[in-house]
């Protein structure tokens, strides 16, 4: 059941989702080579403490850290360890903070040192496709439009778009109804209302969409040992388009 957010809720809302945005500013300083993806996440947690928030990953369905950290073949729900990141790798960093009863999620890519070509394509693409899924996205759009742009653009570019993770409808539960697909068709699938609030997440794979998870059970990765790439934002419908929640003027350039 999709739970609609009034007008109040979508107030209290914008705070947990600025603080999540506000994390992502913070950190990215600290992404640099040699830096371990555990001293990412332990900023991450004192950050979001310190502001009066919970890690919303922390203890969620098992999960042992407060953030999750996805390196190069890693998909999605990387868990931070003694990893030192090296120069080249491309790493998601995705920030759930839980604030006066709600949740907000963004999630976006970072170069480690310097951005290799590729990678850089890859990276603009998905980044491109989130943006241009938001722009549709107001009452009578249909959640086919936003699944279809990206999965258009992915592969035109010759990428391709994961099938088994979406984005999802989000507020006093970190995963609510509905589910938000980046694969779909134009004019197919539920109709937009204002005061729905969800997440757009795309995971554009530079080569095959196949993953598998790891043993730690929860970190997906490619089969073909190619890169993955996504980023991630929260939005509420409003009456006539939306507001990216997770998205800080200046500050934020996805
Ligand atoms: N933040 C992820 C999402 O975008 C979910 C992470 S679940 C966790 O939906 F347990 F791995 F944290
Ligand atoms: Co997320
Ligand atoms: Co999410």
């Amino acid at each position: 059941m999709i739970q609609l957010k009034t007008d109040d809720e979508v107030d209290i809302m914008r705070e947990s989702a600025k603080l999540a945005a506000e994390v992502l500013v913070m950190i990215e300083p600290f992404v640099q080579p040699g830096v371990t993806t555990n001293r990412l996440n332990d900023l991450c947690h004192d950050f979001i403490i310190s502001h009066g928030a919970i890690p919303s990953p922390l203890n969620y369905r098992g999960f042992p850290k407060s953030i999750c950290s996805s390196v190069n073949e890693e998909i999605c729900h990387g868990i931070p360890s003694d990893r030192k990141l090296r120069n080249g790798d491309v790493i998601n960093l995705d920030i759930t903070t839980y604030l006066n009863g709600f949740h907000g999620d963004t999630s976006r890519m970072f170069h480690v040192g310097s951005a290799r070509k590729k990678m850089s394509r890859l990276v603009e693409t998905c980044k491109e496709a989130l943006q241009s899924a938001i722009k549709l996205v107001r009452p009578g759009a249909f959640l086919g439009d936003i699944g279809a742009t990206i999965q258009n653009l992915a592969e035109e570019r010759g990428y391709s778009v994961v099938r088994e993770f979406c984005g999802h409808g989000i507020g006093r539960a970190f995963h609510e109804d509905p589910q938000v697909l980046h694969v779909g068709t134009f004019g197919e699938g539920l109709e937009l209302r204002k005061g729905m609030v969800f997440t757009i997440e795309p995971m554009i794979n530079e080569g095959k969409p196949d993953l598998k998870i790891l043993a730690d059970k929860w970190t997906a990765v490619t089969t073909d040992g190619l890169a993955s790439v996504q980023f991630e934002h929260t939005l509420a419908v409003l009456e006539n388009g939306c507001e990216v929640l997770t998205r800080i003027d200046g500050l934020t350039d996805f």
